[in-house]
C-alpha cells in the first residue's frame, strides 16, 4: 500500500464541477517527479531537488504528508473527474514564515489554460473559510508570475505588498483575500 494513504482516511477533500481534490501519496511519485521538475515549476517555485522517483516520494511524505498529518491540510492532488488522472496540485499551506495560511497551485503544461487552477484554487479557498474558519487568506508569487497573479485575482485575492518572508529567501508578492 502507498504511504500515506492509511486505510480509514478519506483521500478525497473536494469536489468541483470538473475536478476531484483528494489527499497525495506515495503513488503520485511519477506525477510529483514531472509536475517539480516542469521548466516553469523551476523558474517560479524553485528546484526541490527531486532527480529520482525516490526523492519524489520523500517529497511528498515531508511536504504535504506531513502537513495532513500536523494540521489536517495541506497540498492536494487534482485529479480530473472525466478520467481521474491527476493533472495538478492545489491546497492549502501553512508556512513558517508566513503569518497567515496560503493557497499554492502549479499544474502540468498540457492542461493550463482551462480555468483547472482558478477552479480548484476558488474550492480551495472556500474549504479554508468553511471548514477551518480562516478569516483571511494569502499567497505568495514570483513578482514575475503573471499567469499566478492572474489565477489569484480570478480566485478574489489582490495584491498586497512585495515581501521577503527570509532573509535567506527572494522577494515575493503577498496577495491576500479576507474571507
Ligand atoms: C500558475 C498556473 C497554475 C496558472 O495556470 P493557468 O492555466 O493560467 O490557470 P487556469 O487553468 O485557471 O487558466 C485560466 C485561463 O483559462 C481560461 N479558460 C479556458 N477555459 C476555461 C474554463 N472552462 N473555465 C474558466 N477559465 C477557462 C481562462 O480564461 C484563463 O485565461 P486568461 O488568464 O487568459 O484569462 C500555471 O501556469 C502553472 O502551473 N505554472 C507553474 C507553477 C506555478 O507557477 N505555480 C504558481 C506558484 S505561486
Amino acid at each position: 500500500m502507498a504511504i500515506g494513504s492509511q486505510p480509514g482516511v478519506h483521500l478525497k477533500v473536494l469536489e468541483t464541477d470538473r475536478l476531484i481534490l483528494r489527499r497525495l501519496s506515495t503513488a503520485d511519485a511519477a506525477f510529483i517527479f514531472d509536475l517539480v521538475n516542469d521548466p516553469d515549476w523551476l523558474r517560479f517555485i524553485g528546484d526541490k531537488g527531486v532527480r529520482t522517483l525516490d526523492d519524489a516520494r520523500n517529497y511528498i511524505l515531508n511536504g504535504p504528508v506531513e502537513m495532513y498529518g500536523r494540521l489536517g491540510f495541506g497540498l492536494w492532488c487534482v485529479e480530473l473527474k472525466s478520467d481521474g488522472s491527476p493533472i495538478g496540485i492545489c491546497g492549502l499551506i501553512k508556512r513558517e514564515t508566513l503569518e497567515d495560511v496560503d493557497v499554492g497551485f502549479a499544474f502540468l503544461p498540457a492542461f493550463r489554460g482551462c480555468g483547472y487552477a482558478v477552479e480548484s484554487a476558488t474550492s480551495a479557498i472556500a474549504y479554508g473559510r468553511d471548514k477551518l474558519g480562516l478569516k483571511r487568506i494569502v499567497a505568495i508569487t514570483s513578482p514575475k508570475n503573471d499567469r499566478s497573479a492572474r489565477v489569484l485575482e480570478k480566485a478574489g485575492l489582490h495584491f498586497e505588498k512585495i515581501v521577503r518572508p527570509s532573509e535567506a529567501s527572494a522577494e515575493v508578492s503577498l496577495f491576500a483575500a479576507e474571507l
